[in-house]
């Protein structure tokens, strides 16, 4: 069982990290950040827009920096951006604030949910099977460097997804609210 103030939700596009993690707070009665949505509150830009002024060098330091933010506080569910683990000091930072859930899915299921996608920036290549295939390559072992849960979303809806999740906790998360109570 880990004791962890928050729910952080990992993996590629397209595995379902904001509508599952929407759904799971909803349930769980807990308050639902989605990482890049938040950003773009925050600074009033869309993620496309800021990889466009500032390239992923830009973008990856904002997101550093919100998801430290985010991380500072409790009773969350956060969705992660994709790349949100490249950075070893924002891994250690999720690791630590958060009981990690880690959401795979294959390259066949990815390519059909994301066929209609024209906004996320790392999309936009020639060849999309190519680009998703070298960013799991590069990342898969991040994800799971640091996952305390894995689930593969790609063959279930949201509903079944959330409430997989939901019971696959119970056991295995507690945050410390409840184990203060207990
Ligand atoms: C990214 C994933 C996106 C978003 C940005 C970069 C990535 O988030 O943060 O376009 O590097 O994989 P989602 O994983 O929610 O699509």
């Amino acid at each position: 069982m880990k004791v962890a103030p928050n729910l952080i939700l990992i993996g590629p596009m397209g595995a379902g990290k904001s509508s599952i993690g929407r759904r799971l707070a909803r349930r769980l009665g807990l308050q639902f950040v989605d990482a890049d949505v938040e950003l773009e509150r925050q600074t009033g830009a869309t993620v496309a827009l800021i990889f466009e002024l500032e390239g992923e060098v830009g973008f990856r330091e904002r997101e550093r920096a919100l998801l430290a933010g985010l991380c500072a506080g409790r009773g969350q569910v956060i969705a992660t951006g994709g790349g949100a683990v490249l950075d070893a000091h924002t891994r250690r930072q999720l690791a630590e604030s958060g009981f990690v859930i880690y959401l795979k899915i294959d390259l066949d299921r990815q390519l059909q949910r994301l066929a209609r996608d024209r906004q996320r920036p790392l999309l936009q290549a020639p060849d999309r099977r190519e680009r998703l295939s070298a960013l799991s390559a590069q990342r898969a072992p991040l994800y799971a460097e640091i996952a305390d849960l894995e689930l593969d979303s790609g063959r279930l809806n949201v509903a079944m997804a959330t409430h997989r999740l939901a019971e696959l906790l119970q056991d295995r998360w507690q945050s410390p609210c409840a184990a203060g109570a207990a």
